[in-house]
């Protein structure tokens, strides 16, 4: 099988390297790719704006599949303009990318279909979505209702934090038309995992559960984030847990969508919060998340590739997602400023990636990286993903750090505590791993 590759982060490097490795696929190309992904993949120079000129290059190149890695394209109908020229596409149609690119949408969705979720309410102008702010009294997070870059949440302490925050979207407009709706949600409070699942249209098929850190700095800090790192299997991901997820969050949302008209293919992704009194869904992704997928693929032994061609050909049904016992953590190296500087400061020399990527279990993906007179330098916000495998998380991790100790470029940080707490009770035998 050839296939195609759309986007050139993080998350694509890892679907273009696992892809590269499936038995089932003989080629992958990319667009545009990035220098990470040219070692595995062959790059061409089409930017992810232009579906003319995406589906152009798809005809050309004649390749059996494509995959659509970012939001952008997807909520744009970059799936329906290659399945209307009868070209396989892994990603859901614009009306299935509704799910994360209207945050209104995916509350109706779920109420409709009995998903647990925090209680919300949308809101066309500042003055109503701040009148009920105060008449709520509690704590709340407010959200812009379209797509930010993972940056359109802002959760609350108090009345101020929240006027603020409306007043940002909706009159200062910080994310254009993104937030000219905006949501007001009740605040929930409980551990957060992400749950990724493959979906034919009927069959949903989960891979094993992630943890995403959002905020910019340690202990949860900052402001929200694309990611900062991630880490997979995550043991408060019980047997328990990914049934109660897949029976009251993924199959129902599969099932409403398809009773909608809008039948989903492509990658579900739940964001889901443990609270006192159950799971609730935070957020639903129509892709793979980034950096889940950095911390999810390096543990997959299943074929990526066959199984994203099920996906399309709605032959999911009876077939298996395998994955190694061995833990993965990936930490996010980021441009220093990110994510608020405006512009970011970047094209700084990227070094030590050759000592830090031969450390074995290792493997390095590159998010914002390109290349200036034959030397990488970084070109964003989010720079390298830097994976690690280990036979434990606290094995993992103390080696994802190692590598990332070899790398540097100017301004470069990280948060310095992913998986950390999660390390230190597998070490102390508070959880057993899963
Ligand atoms: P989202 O982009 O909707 O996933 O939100 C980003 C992050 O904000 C989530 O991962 C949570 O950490 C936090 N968040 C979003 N919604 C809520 C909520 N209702 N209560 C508490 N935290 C939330
Ligand atoms: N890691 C969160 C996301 O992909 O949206």
């Amino acid at each position: 099988m050839r296939l195609l590759v759309v986007g050139g982060g993080g998350r694509e490097h890892a679907l273009a390297w696992t892809l590269a490795r499936s038995p089932s696929v003989t080629e992958v190309h990319a667009a545009p790719g990035n220098p990470g992904i040219a070692q595995v993949a062959q790059c061409h120079a089409v930017g992810l704006g232009d579906i003319g000129a995406l589906t152009d290059l798809v005809a050309h190149l004649g390749v059996d599949l494509v995959v659509i890695g970012p939001e952008a394209p997807l909520a744009a109908g970059l799936a329906d303009a290659l399945l209307d020229r009868g070209i396989a596409a892994f990603g859901p149609r614009k009306s299935g990318a509704r799910l994360e690119s209207s945050k209104t949408f995916a509350k109706q969705v779920m109420e409709f279909a009995g998903i647990p979720t925090a209680e919300a309410r949308s809101f066309e102008t500042a003055g109503q979505a701040i009148e009920y702010v105060e008449k709520l009294g509690g704590p709340v997070v407010v959200k812009a209702d379209g797509l930010a870059a993972g940056k359109g949440v802002t959760v609350c302490d108090g009345l101020s934090d929240a006027r603020a925050a409306i007043l940002d979207a909706m009159e200062q407009r910080r994310f254009g038309d993104a937030g000219s709706t905006v949501l007001v949600e009740e605040r929930m409070t409980g551990p957060e995992l992400s749950i990724l699942a493959f979906c034919d249209g009927a069959t949903v098929l989960p891979l094993p559960a992630a943890q995403d850190f959002k905020r910019s700095l340690d202990d949860d800090q900052g402001p929200n984030t694309g990611g900062m790192g991630s880490y997979s299997p995550v043991p408060i991901a019980t047997d328990g847990v990914l049934d109660q997820a897949m029976d009251q969050v993924l199959k129902p949302v599969a099932d409403q969508l398809a009773k909608m008209g809008r039948t989903y293919v492509g990658v579900i992704y739940a964001g889901l919060m443990l609270t006192a009194v159950g799971l609730k869904v935070v957020e639903f992704n129509c892709r793979f998340g980034d950096p889940e997928t950095q911390a999810i693929l390096p543990r997959l032994q299943s074929d990526l590739g066959e199984l994203m061609a099920a996906s399309t050909q709605g032959s999911l049904s009876g077939m298996k997602v395998s994955c190694s016992d061995r833990a993965c953590v990936s930490v996010v190296a980021a441009s220093g400023g990110y994510p608020e500087a405006d512009p970011l400061p970047t094209g700084f020399v990227i070094s030590g990636l050759e000592a830090a990527a031969q450390l074995p279990g290792v493997q390095i993906f590159h998010a914002a990286t390109a290349e200036r007179d034959g030397e990488l330098i970084t070109s964003g916000g989010r720079v390298l993903s830097v994976s690690a495998l280990g036979d434990d998380i606290a094995a993992a991790r103390s080696l994802a750090y190692r590598a990332l100790g070899n790398i540097s470029f100017e301004g470069m940080r990280y948060r310095t505590d992913i998986a950390e707490r999660t390390a230190r009770e597998v070490l102390s035998g508070s959880t057993r791993r899963r």
